[in-house]
């Protein structure tokens, strides 16, 4: 949190900034609070503190700093706020583990219309009696009467030293760095010299531009003007034409003054600020708005920018300031002269900006399309102005802006001119559309893609105003109308790795530059490994190229310097010589040159032959699911400490799998090398043998140098080296009876496993494990081809092909229900499995609980009656539609390959009582290590508070398995409770002679008995083992059950959808703890609504990834999540394969997002079927708001269609 006086508006303020990008330099006169200085565990917490704690709202805890210190500036600024205020602080935070809903139920507790009583108000109307039947209520998971209460009186006290500032005559400032000059001028006169004596000088008030050009895109300005604290830079003046906005005025002020404005004048005054507020509203998050200036904003002039489109359609009024004096510009077609060039001389500064009234008969608006909806930048954005001759629906003037069509913001010049003097009716609008189909043209090759898409929207934006203003004037006219039916790493360590990435084949690599940046330490490449550089699951890759690099992302080389700045400094210096090999990036070019990393997988049952012959209907197609980015928010990291003896090192990783980072490049035993893991930011499959590349590099860096080495990889970095979920390409012939019965089924899985094997086969494995789904098919006939690429190898990700091979089941199953006519829930129903049946891998189904799941979903989500709603909508609508979906899940629990089913667990009991646990699995937010204290607590009859877990090591539990396919706390589970027996068994005879005696008092004369208080524990599920070729075995040592429905809303003109309601039952067995268990399944939830609706990773065609980042690559935000939530665990199932008849829930909740998915598409049928296509249709994943657009045809995209 940022405070400082403002001597503009004469008080204090707090707001929200992000650190990565605030500049030091512009702390001067600033109070900096961050989440330590606001309460810890210590002293005491903080009420935003305490409440996400106690919701259950923090798993891994990397993105819980960010989300409190955005609840506490909140509660600094409104202690009393409203719901939508803590919603809206939340725009620009990022969760990837919890599915943000506890942190919003524990923060609802601070809310003036969503607080929680606690349970005490008298009569009705306390949440936690509301939806009694759903088995599990948020607050019943915990005790809102217990939190500590808010008081703002204890806040820290704003420094009194920078309060004395205030009165003083404030000097320019100048800070001088190793590269960079920062002047922080106090007077217009001094910035304006100034500009003249730098002309190239940058001009930085939030930095969010700058700031992300100097970190991502190598530039360097080595002079920063700042003109944050000169008065007529921040000054807001109300004119007769309007209000003046100095360019300093961050967002959040223009939005402060823009909403005064609006509540205080005249509507027909405030169109123009109504729809700059609109832009605002989508602007980034909080952290940004509260620091970015509008001038910078403008003078930034991208082409996407939201709020320049706007200013453009309104004719603002731009003041530039020189030496030479002043000139006032208008925002027209003219004032952008190049991509991110304008008219501004270099010597100028933009001084204001004055944002005009409206006038009576003049309707505004601006619309904004992004990939999501909270903190992304626009694909296409517009601002529209219309004005009519007084009195009439007569048209004088129109103004239409884009952003996102042009290398700069541009006029639909051509259209406007036009369409001048008719009447605002369909022919205007049918004119309009056709006129700006071929003005708003775009190449097939142009940035940015979606050619189709952003052409499709600015005619959907047009159409969305042309009714906008419809409405308004017939309510000027008439009165309202409905227009519904269109309607820590201490700092002790010396050394940081910067890595280099960098393509194809290379021949040499010189260093030598580097070597004058200050700080460089020294390069390791190939060479300087002293074992072994062959590195993955398969021995089939390499940690540091030598001479062919296989994808954008293999590691050349690493420069160790002695700060991570250096040593990206000299990490460019490097230089490579390589020529270019052609790559092969994509399923569709491996599947023509036949690259596939063997073997070929096949599962076949039946005779599939007969069963087409069988079937009524025989229906044939095809779907692409793309990859997903793990995102988790910690990024690969590892610190390599050498002990200096015998080749021992330590590593404290950020790793899911220590045994596989006891790396073999040093060519010492395993036993030298300790692997030490406390807790990890997040995992999802990602750390469990892609980290093992970074390990390696670190480890031989330290080394080299004998001393401790760490790296933790940039973002952009990590998304480049590490890999992701596997993109798949299905395709199936499918045969199947009239009423929907499936009879045969022939499918063929290919896998982008990228430049390496890793676990590509096991994921494959477990895609063709689950090609079933839920649903009984008697005769399959299955191919899984793992594909050779040249992308960054392809990696384990929470449900591990699972929940690919399912999805393309729900494919075949949402078109044979189409073409047969039938209700989806009624076709899926009658297919699935029964207790008792075999898999088409022929294990039989035991324990079936999932048809009980099924009924209940149904029954708690209404689902009939709110269908019957949902019908009623969509014929009410034409432009906006309603969809829903309920989906079964059955997920296999155990490793695939069988001897990783095992695990072990230490046991230590110290004299004092106190036990010290240890097991082989690693904590990453899922609540392992909660769980198996709950185990040995359980297992000894013990409180929990005398256990205690301190980290997971190679030198406690040895021969690991990764803490991965949802097993780990079966499988530790039970070893820690074999443990734990073994001590009881000790301690029995000491008991039986002291029954009444404490645990303690046990202990105690243990140790005086000379009896060992220390025991392993080990475990192996039993039995499991499959065999492909025979189809015999047992590949699962027992199924999770579940079942989805969820509610969708699309707006078809522009592919956006919301999550209306969704409505879980899972099946847990007897739950170890329900509150981490619904955890898992919201978290897992959420993350299947980003791989199936938002995630989607773009390349270049030589397989360079552009989505690089939050920027680009977009996980779900806090808006994403269904607005109606409402997670169940099945009732009575206790499981006796796991330990105390739990069942494994981390993976098998993810793919229940698929009815998301399937909702979006049983929408867009709707929306299709309006315009008279009613045939199954293709829609790959991710719906992205382009496939949802072009999926649904109407008009537009066929007037698209038809110009191009
Ligand atoms: C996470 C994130 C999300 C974003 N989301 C959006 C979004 O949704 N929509 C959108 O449109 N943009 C978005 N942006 C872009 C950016 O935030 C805006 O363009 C912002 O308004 C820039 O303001 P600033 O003060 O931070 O600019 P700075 O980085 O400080 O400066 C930007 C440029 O403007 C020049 N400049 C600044 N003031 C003046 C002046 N008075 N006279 C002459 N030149 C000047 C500087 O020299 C520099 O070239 C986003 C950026 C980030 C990092
Ligand atoms: S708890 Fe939010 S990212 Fe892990």
């Amino acid at each position: 949190m940022i405070s400082k006086y403002d001597p503009f508006q004469k008080k204090i303020l707090h707001h929200t900034a992000n650190a990565c990008l605030f500049p030091i330099c512009a702390l001067h006169h600033v109070a900096v609070t961050t989440v330590e200085g606001i309460g810890n565990t210590k002293s005491r917490l903080h009420p935003a503190q305490e409440r996400i704690a106690k919701s259950h709202g923090s798993q891994c805890g990397f993105c819980t700093p960010g989300i409190v210190m955005s609840m506490y500036t909140l509660l600094r600024n409104k202690p009393k706020p409203k719901m939508e205020d803590i919603e809206d602080a939340f725009q620009g935070n990022l969760c990837r583990c919890t599915g943000y809903r506890p942190i919003l139920e524990g923060y609802r507790t601070f809310a003036v219309n969503g607080g929680c009583c606690g349970g005490k108000a008298n009569g009705s109307g306390c949440c936690m009696n509301e939806k009694e039947s759903m088995t599990m209520m948020p607050s019943s998971l915990f005790d809102s009467s217990k939190f500590q209460p808010l008081d703002p009186t204890q806040e820290p006290i704003f420094p009194p030293e920078l309060m004395t500032q205030r009165n003083k005559e404030q000097k320019q400032v100048c800070f001088k760095g190793e590269r960079v000059m920062w002047i922080q001028p106090t007077t217009l006169q001094e910035l304006v010299a100034l500009k003249s004596q730098y002309p190239n000088a940058k001009l930085v008030v939030g930095n969010t531009e700058v700031g992300i050009e100097m970190r991502l895109k190598n530039m360097l300005y080595p002079v920063i003007l700042a003109p944050a604290w000169i008065p007529e830079m921040n000054a807001v003046q109300h004119t007769e034409t309007g209000v003046t906005f100095g360019a300093a005025c961050t967002l959040s002020s223009v939005e402060e003054v823009l909403r005064k404005a609006v509540a205080e004048l005249p509507s027909y005054k405030t169109e123009i600020f109504q729809a700059a507020l609109e832009q605002l509203r989508w602007f980034a998050g909080p952290q940004i708005r509260n620091v970015a200036a509008l001038g910078g904003n403008i003078m930034t002039a991208s082409p996407i920018s939201d709020l320049n489109p706007v200013l453009m359609a309104s004719g603002s009024k731009l003041t530039l300031i020189s030496m030479e004096g002043k000139r006032t510009v208008t925002m027209d077609e003219k004032f952008f002269t190049g991509y991110r060039k304008t008219i501004v001389k270099p010597e100028e500064v933009l001084l204001s900006v004055e944002i005009p009234y409206s006038k009576e008969g003049e309707y505004f608006s601006a619309f904004k399309q992004a990939y999501r909806r909270e903190d992304d930048i626009a694909i296409v954005t517009c601002g529209m102005r219309v004005l009519f001759q007084h009195g009439t629906s007569r048209v004088q003037e129109v103004k239409l802006s884009y952003g996102g069509m042009a290398p700069t913001t541009i006029l639909a010049l051509k259209t406007c001119q036009e369409n001048l003097s008719w009447d605002w009716n369909e022919k205007l609008l049918q004119d309009a559309c056709r006129l700006l189909a071929g003005e708003m043209d775009l190449s097939p090759s142009a940035p940015g893609g979606m050619v189709e898409f952003r052409r499709t929207l600015t005619l959907s934006f047009f159409f969305k105003f042309y009714l906008t203003v419809l409405q308004k004037l017939s309510k000027h006219q008439n009165g309202p109308v409905s227009v519904a039916r269109e309607g820590s790493w201490g700092k002790s360590e010396l050394y940081i790795i910067t890595l280099l990435l960098l393509l194809s084949f290379y021949s040499s690599v010189d260093a030598s530059e580097a070597q004058s940046v200050p700080g460089f330490v020294c390069f390791v490449s190939a060479k300087d490994v002293p074992g072994s550089n062959i590195t993955g699951i398969a021995n089939d890759e390499t940690v540091f190229a030598e001479d062919v690099v296989t994808c954008v992302g293999h590691i050349i080389g690493a420069v160790i310097a002695d700060t991570q700045e250096h040593s990206r400094r000299a990490a460019k210096a490097v230089k490579i010589k390589y020529e270019e090999l052609k790559p092969i990036v994509t399923i569709q070019e491996a599947i023509e040159k036949q690259s596939f990393i063997k073997p070929i997988k096949r599962i076949k049952k039946g005779d599939v032959k007969k069963g087409f012959e069988e079937s009524d209907h025989v229906l044939e197609g095809e779907m692409y699911i793309g990859g997903q980015e793990h995102f988790y928010l910690e990024t690969h990291c590892t610190l390599a400490v050498p002990k200096g003896e015998d080749g021992e090192m330590e590593l404290f990783v950020s790793t899911q799998n220590l045994m596989k980072t006891q790396v073999g490049s040093l060519g010492v035993p395993s036993n030298r090398i300790v692997v030490r893991v406390k807790r990890m930011g997040g995992g999802f499959g990602g750390k469990e043998t892609r980290n093992t590349i970074l390990t390696t590099v670190v480890a031989v860096a330290a080394f080299k140098i004998g001393r401790p080495v760490r790296c933790m990889l940039d973002r952009d970095e990590d998304m480049l080296i590490s890999g992701g979920r596997h993109p798949f390409l299905g395709r199936y012939k499918v045969g199947f009876m009239k009423n929907g019965k499936v009879k045969s089924l022939e499918v063929s899985y290919y896998s982008n496993g990228g430049n390496s094997a890793d676990l590509s086969h096991g994921v494959m494995d477990r895609a063709l494990l689950h090609l079933d789904n839920s649903y009984n098919i008697p005769n399959v006939s299955s191919m899984g081809f793992v594909c050779k690429t040249n992308l960054s190898s392809n990696t384990a990700f929470r449900g591990f092909g699972g929940p690919q091979g399912m999805m393309i089941a729900e494919c075949w199953m949402s078109d044979l229900a189409r073409k047969c006519g039938l209700p989806p829930e009624e076709v899926r129903k009658i297919n699935l499995y029964h207790e008792g049946d075999l898999t088409h891998f022929n294990q039989k189904l035991e324990g079936f609980t999932l048809r009980r799941c099924w009924d209940e979903c149904l029954s708690s989500s209404n689902y009939h009656a709110r269908k019957k709603l949902i019908e009623e909508f969509n014929k009410q609508n034409r432009w906006k539609k309603r969809g829903m979906c309920i989906i079964p899940t059955k997920f296999g629990i155990s490793f695939t390959v069988p001897f990783l089913n095992q695990a072990g667990a230490l046991v230590h009991v110290y004299t004092d009582g106190s036990v010290l646990l240890t097991h082989g699995g690693t904590e990453m937010g899922q609540g392992l290590h909660t769980k198996m204290i709950q185990v040995a607590s359980r297992s000894l009859g013990i409180p929990t508070s005398k256990i205690y877990i301190s980290e997971t090591s190679t030198n406690t539990v040895p021969n690991t398995s990764p803490t991965a396919a949802s097993v780990s706390a079966d499988i530790n589970g039970m070893a820690v409770h074999n443990a734990c027996q073994t001590i009881l068994k000790r301690l029995e005879p000491i008991k039986q002679s002291n029954p009444k005696g404490s645990w303690e008092d046990w202990i105690k004369t243990a140790y005086e008995n000379c009896i060992s208080l220390s025991a392993t524990g080990f475990y192996r599920i039993p039995d499991v083992g499959y065999n492909f070729e025979t189809n015999e075995g047992k590949p699962f040592h027992y199924f999770s059950y579940g079942v989805a429905c969820s509610e969708v809303e699309i707006d078809c003109l522009t592919g956006d959808h919301k999550n209306v309601r969704t409505d879980v039952v899972m099946d847990v067995g007897t739950s170890l703890n329900p509150a981490i268990d619904i955890g898992q399944i919201e978290g897992a939830f959420v993350q299947g609504i980003g791989l199936f609706t938002m995630e989607e990773l773009r390349y270049s065609p030589e397989g360079n990834l552009y989505t690089r980042g939050p920027g680009m690559y977009k996980i779900p935000a806090f808006g994403d999540i269904p607005t109606e939530f409402y997670v169940s665990l099945l009732r009575d199932c206790p499981n006796s394969k796991a330990i105390y008849s739990s069942k494994a829930v981390g993976e098998p909740p993810l793919f229940l997002s698929a009815s998301v998915f399937y909702a979006i598409k049983d929408a867009i049928y709707s929306a299709r079927e309006d315009s008279g296509v009613t045939e199954p249709f293709r829609l790959d994943s991710p719906a992205t708001p382009e496939r949802i657009r072009n999926a649904c045809v109407d008009t537009f995209t066929k007037m698209v269609t038809v110009l191009s």
